[in-house]
């Protein structure tokens, strides 16, 4: 119930597609992830392979004590988003 009412005020890219992965990647990510080279973060075909563990990265953000930690995306992206940028990632690697 809870988290029912945040996706309707947290809906920042209503313009995208759910299930655009791609877009959602250039839009979000692209600022610290390239496909093939590091940038703040490992390149995609670096990242781990496990969609588990993509999915808890994703989430709860990843923080090794880098200048840049890998932000939380679970209240900013809906599931769907989430599934979608896993399958890109997945699909890049
Ligand atoms: C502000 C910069 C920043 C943004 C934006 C960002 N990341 Fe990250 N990400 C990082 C950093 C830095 C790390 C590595 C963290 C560490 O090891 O301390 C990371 C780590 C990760 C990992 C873990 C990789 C592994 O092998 O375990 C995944 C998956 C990931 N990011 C996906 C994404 C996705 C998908 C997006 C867009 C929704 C995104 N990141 C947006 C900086 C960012």
């Amino acid at each position: 119930m809870i988290v029912g009412c945040c996706y309707l005020a947290l809906s920042p890219q209503t313009a995208l597609a759910d299930d655009d992965g791609q877009l959602l990647f250039n839009d979000k990510c692209t600022a610290c992830h390239a496909l093939d080279s590091k940038k703040m973060g490992p390149a995609v075909k670096d990242m781990n392979k496990d969609p588990a563990a993509l999915r808890g990265a994703i989430t709860e953000g990843v923080d090794n004590a880098g200048p840049f930690p890998m932000p939380a995306f679970g209240e900013i992206l809906k599931p769907a988003e989430i599934d979608a940028l896993i399958a890109f990632i997945s699909s890049q690697q």
